[in-house]
């Protein structure tokens, strides 16, 4: 009875959300609400990855968020309704206010989850962030070897992930564990070998999501960015191959990528738009320094400083750039605005409620 009363109302609450953002963004109404926030909440790392250049030093950055300035986001959020609280980085586990950042978002009711390398998580801050209350904790984990996941990720790190899912799972209410891969020329032959891997760690979910030049990423040299780009002629090969892996971890209840976005793998490369971005509308980003924004191509804009989440998100100012998400012609497949923006597509959340339900239970906590 419990089970069905859960159920029904994750079904009330997704139904509820969709119609919301459907009136925000075809009907332009008032924002109402915003289900989903991605909050990176530092600006450092403690990896030294080829991907991004987070970890490199910025003298001349603002100050991070401080804890009450996080904290001072609440009230915004439980006006705005939001659902789910995701929050990362930089590596979001250097700072010690996390756990107390995750209890006050979930006293809210809001599930929450961690985008993180794992290297600083040993069974003390599995159990710390445990306590706090923690929904989700995404993973990231590029290669099945201790070689060639240091060739990517520039630490001799693997032993670490591999321990701190272990603590995850082991807890006696286990925290369900996403792994994050980044399919790039450095891992683009290993990723069976990943999956089987993560499959024998009994991780809940294994997602794929193509390197990206643009995004937070476009600061970077982009030469050395476009070297761990796939090439063309590869992609028929990565795209069979990701889809055989999707195929096996759903038939062993995995979560997986969409196969609408295995499809559509090559959306990271040229400009295609195969589903309406509900940047700005399903979800907003929040980034250290407080500046909010539909989305990474976007990273200007009004600070949680100067004036309240729902103000800001109900601005002309954020108003002009949620519209500016419809006419965007950039390459971008990033899993956290593509993966939402296609479930909750109307055609294709009609044919396939049960992989939308499924995905949103596991992210509803
Ligand atoms: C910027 S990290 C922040 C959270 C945390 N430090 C981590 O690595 O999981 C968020 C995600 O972006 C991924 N990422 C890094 N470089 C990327 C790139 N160039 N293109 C796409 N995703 C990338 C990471 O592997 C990770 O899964
Ligand atoms: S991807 Fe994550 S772990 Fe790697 S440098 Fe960037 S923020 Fe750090």
């Amino acid at each position: 009875m419990a089970g069905l009363w859960s159920n029904l109302k994750h079904i009330s609450a997704m139904a509820r959300m969709f119609v919301q953002i459907c009136s925000t963004k075809y009907l332009r109404t008032k924002v109402r609400v915003v289900p989903f926030a991605y909050l990176d909440v530092v600006d450092r790392c403690n990896s030294r990855c080829r991907t991004c250049d987070i970890w490199r030093p910025r003298p001349d950055s603002p100050p991070e968020l401080t804890t009450d300035e996080i904290l001072s986001l609440r009230p915004a959020l439980r006006r705005l309704k939001t659902q789910i609280v995701s929050i990362g980085g930089g590596e979001p586990t250097l700072r010690h206010d996390l756990e107390t950042c995750i209890a006050a978002f979930r006293k809210d009711g809001m599930s929450v989850h961690i985008n993180t390398n794992a290297l600083a998580i040993d069974q003390a801050r599995a159990r710390s962030l445990a306590q706090a209350g923690l929904s989700v904790v995404y993973v990231s984990c590029d290669h099945p070897d201790r070689d060639g996941y240091k060739a990517i990720r520039g630490v001799d790190g693997l032993n670490r992930v591999v321990a701190a899912v272990e603590h995850f799972r082991s807890l006696p209410e286990p925290i369900p564990v996403g792994i994050n891969v980044v399919v790039s020329r450095l891992n683009q032959d290993a990723l069976e070998a990943l999956a089987d891997r993560c499959i024998k760690w009994g991780v809940q979910k294994l997602q794929f999501i193509p390197v990206h030049t643009y995004l937070r990423y476009r600061e970077m040299v982009q030469a050395a960015l476009e070297q761990l780009t796939p090439r063309r002629e590869d992609l028929p090969d990565i795209k069979a191959t990701i889809g055989r892996i999707a195929s096996r971890l759903q038939a062993l209840g995995i979560e997986t990528n969409s196969r609408f976005y295995i499809d559509h793998f090559e959306t990271a490369y040229e400009f295609v738009r195969p589903v309406p971005c509900l940047a700005g509308s399903l979800f907003v980003m929040i980034n250290p320094f407080g500046d909010v924004f539909p989305c990474y191509q976007q990273q200007k804009g009004l600070n949680i400083r100067q004036m309240p989440l729902d103000a800001i998100v109900r601005s002309t100012e954020f108003r002009a750039q949620r519209r500016g998400v419809v006419g965007c012609n950039l390459a971008c497949w990033d899993a956290g605005s593509a993966e939402p923006s296609i479930r909750f597509h109307l055609p294709y959340l009609l044919r396939h409620p049960i992989e939308v339900y499924r995905e949103a239970r596991m992210h509803l906590g």
